[in-house]
């Protein structure tokens, strides 16, 4: 396992991180932790989870684990933003909802900092100053080491990194976007301003939601009862079957089992190092339901995708340049 540091911090983190979505939920505890436990023994430090997954059972689950763990080898990740309950202010990014969220936060997962505090979405009634001192302040008192953020368009992040430095406050170091074979539109915003303003980036879905591990195939008709993209038409989730069986989708899973094939790795590990190896990208995280997965997807630190097999699926993924992320503007930027 190799370790980077997480943008322009000192930070480092493992290349791929583990995802503690389904910790509580698909994965039971016992099972959680056997994952948990395999994820270090191949040497990551890097977890995410978030207040609302469970809602809050995924950062229990992870503490009750920590809990047996020398907490300095870990660099533990949470979010804050999405709704914690019913009342006007158990959501955003509000000085009162911050503060109670990860007093939550701490308390579940029985430690008394998070490495990693990222907001977890953009949001539109809070002043970004406001949003901003708090986390800074959270980072002052001890409470958060570093700062990070998810979701955000271009502009927003822009705007998050430029105010900061304004007001001469904390910034975020990471940002965590959706970002694999099926989500190439992160790179025309997104990931231009992370490389230009140096954030790490540790994408979230490198196999969006199970659409890139190799398991679907054009005649099955949909998802199997109790999978990531059955269960996301009932949870309101974007990765239905309805929206991703197209014929961009299966040409992409068509050169991923062929490089597999020809690389002798399983068609999740190759999606997985598309993004590992794409520019810009720090470590993605890696969500599974069953051990088995896990293990195949840990794999994928322990090959590499060359610049042949990397183009052919680059291509395969690609889509349509909207304007003003198009030729025309490119060339203009160079003069040309
Ligand atoms: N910031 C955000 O808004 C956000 C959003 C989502 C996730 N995340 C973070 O990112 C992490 C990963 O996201 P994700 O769970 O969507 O990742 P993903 O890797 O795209 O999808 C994981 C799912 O794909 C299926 N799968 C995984 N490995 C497989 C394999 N080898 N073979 C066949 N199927 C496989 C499993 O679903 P089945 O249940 O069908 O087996 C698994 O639960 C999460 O745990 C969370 O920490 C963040």
């Amino acid at each position: 396992m190799e370790f980077n540091y997480l943008g322009r911090s000192g930070l480092k983190i493992s290349e791929v991180g583990l995802g503690a979505m389904t910790f509580g939920r698909e994965s039971d505890e016992e099972l959680s932790h056997r994952m948990l436990d395999a994820f270090v023994d191949k040497g990551g430090n890097f977890i995410d989870t978030a207040d609302v997954y469970g809602p809050g059972t995924s950062e229990e689950v992870l503490g009750r684990w920590l809990s047996g763990r020398d907490r300095e080898d870990l660099v533990v990740a949470t979010k804050v933003r999405f709704p914690t309950g019913e009342g006007p202010n158990d959501v955003g990014l509000s000085r009162k909802h911050i503060i109670a969220s990860v007093e939550g936060s701490l308390r579940r997962l029985g430690t008394d900092y998070v490495d990693l505090l990222q907001i977890h979405c953009w949001d539109r009634g809070t002043p970004i100053e406001e949003t901003l001192s708090t986390l800074s302040r959270l980072v002052a008192d001890g409470k958060v080491r570093y700062l990070g953020s998810s979701n955000l368009r271009g502009w927003q992040l822009q705007k998050y990194l430029d105010t900061a430095r304004a007001i001469g406050v904390e910034g975020f170091v990471s940002h965590q976007p959706q970002y694999n074979l099926l989500a190439r539109p992160t790179e025309w915003e997104v990931l231009a301003v992370c490389q230009a303003e140096g954030v790490g980036v540790v994408p979230w879905a490198p196999l969006r939601g199970g659409w890139l591990s190799g398991r679907y195939s054009r005649n099955m008709g949909g998802a199997p009862d109790g999978s990531r993209i059955k269960t996301a038409e009932d949870e309101g989730w974007s990765e239905t079957w309805a929206r991703y069986d197209t014929d961009h989708t299966w040409a992409i899973v068509d050169e991923l089992r062929a490089v597999a094939t020809e690389l002798d790795a399983h068609p999740a590990q190759i999606a997985i190092r598309w993004v590992m190896q794409r520019p810009g990208v720090t470590a993605p995280i890696l969500g599974a339901s069953k051990m088995e997965q896990l293990e195949i997807n840990l794999g994928a630190v322990d090959i590499e995708v060359g610049q042949d097999h990397m183009d052919r699926l680059t291509a395969a993924s690609e889509l349509d340049v909207p304007y003003p992320y198009d030729d025309f503007i490119e060339s203009a930027q160079h003069g040309r």
